[in-house]
């Protein structure tokens, strides 16, 4: 009998960037995009292998180095559920997420994996569990890991999350749809964080403003996607970009991006995630979201996915 797994990628709605400096920030899962893993039973005594498709790796769990983020989040679970260290299973794993682009794909791998075993053992994964053994592998890619990337992809709903506090899941007051561009630019996050902290040394009033208005959009935001009150929200996306292009993190490509969705009827958009590439997001509705998503693409984007959040 095989046993599978999904999770989603995930997008930041707002407060990136404000959010390394205290201010909350709002992440959605993105349902239109997955990771998938599923296992295979083998030959009694043949060991546990994983097969990586998108990546083109192959682990075997016996030999994989303790810094193998695939084998430590299929060990760490097998832990956690008592089960033998080396069962002779084929663990497949094929993601449609964008790899690098800020949409979360290792981490929904690592979810993924994590729920196809404990299906496998009959076991229940709270997305608690989950996300606990995703932090785990995300620390290995990361570093320090903020914490939002896991939370998303292992509740499967929207996230509040400020530094230092437990992430928040909270519900929509009715579902809202995004188109998310792929700008084909990778967002190297590290270093557009790296830029604001420099910027922010030398004009640290300005600085202190920004963020804290961004943190104010953030709560904003938050009422307005409980209250189901979509017309603010997206006045609250344009007004965040506004933001993050005062903090020196937007480009010429992700503009004209936001200013096609926003002429082909948006409600509003930004960029998501760290900026200086990735992907740029608009809040659109049935009606509007072919148009936007033409929009995006006649304006260079590589990719575009439309989405809706908080239908399940
Ligand atoms: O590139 P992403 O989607 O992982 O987002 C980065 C968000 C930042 O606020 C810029 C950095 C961070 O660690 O929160």
């Amino acid at each position: 009998m095989s046993a599978v797994g999904h999770a989603p990628g995930k997008v930041i709605l707002v407060g990136e960037h404000a959010v390394v400096y205290g201010r909350p920030a709002i992440a959605v899962p993105v349902w239109d995009t997955v990771a998938t893993a599923t296992i295979e039973e083998c030959p009694a005594g043949s060991g546990c292998v994983i097969i990586a498709h998108d990546i083109d790796a192959q682990v075997e769990l016996l030999h994989a180095e303790t810094d193998n983020p695939l084998a430590l989040v299929v060990r760490l679970t097998l832990e956690k559920l008592n089960l033998e260290p080396n069962p002779a299973w084929r663990i497949e794993v094929s993601s449609d997420i964008p790899i690098a682009s800020g949409m979360g794909s290792g981490a929904a791998v690592s979810a993924a994996i994590v729920r196809a075993i404990y299906q496998r053992a009959g076991a229940d994964a709270s997305p608690d569990d989950v996300s606990r053994v995703v932090y785990a592998s995300e620390e290995i890619h990361h570093g320090t890991p903020s914490g939002i990337d896991n939370t998303v992809v292992s509740y499967g709903r929207p996230v509040w999350f400020k530094l230092g506090e437990a992430p928040e899941v909270f519900e929509t007051g009715q579902p809202f749809m995004l188109a998310i561009a792929d700008s084909g630019v990778p967002s190297p996050t590290r270093e557009t964080v790296a830029g604001v902290r420099n910027r922010r040394e030398r004009d640290e009033a300005a600085y202190l403003s920004w963020f804290d208005e961004i943190g104010e959009i953030a709560h904003r935001a938050r009422a307005a996607i409980e209250k189901g009150r979509m017309q603010q929200l997206g006045e609250l996306f344009n007004r965040n970009q506004e933001l993050l292009e005062q903090i020196g993190v937007s480009t010429q490509l992700l503009q004209r991006l936001i200013r096609a969705a926003n002429r082909a009827g948006a409600s509003g958009a930004k960029l998501s995630g760290g900026g200086g590439g990735g992907n740029v997001i608009a809040l659109v509705t049935a009606e509007t979201a072919k148009p936007v998503a033409d929009g995006f693409r006649a304006a260079g984007a590589r990719n575009v996915i439309v989405t809706t959040v908080g239908s399940d």
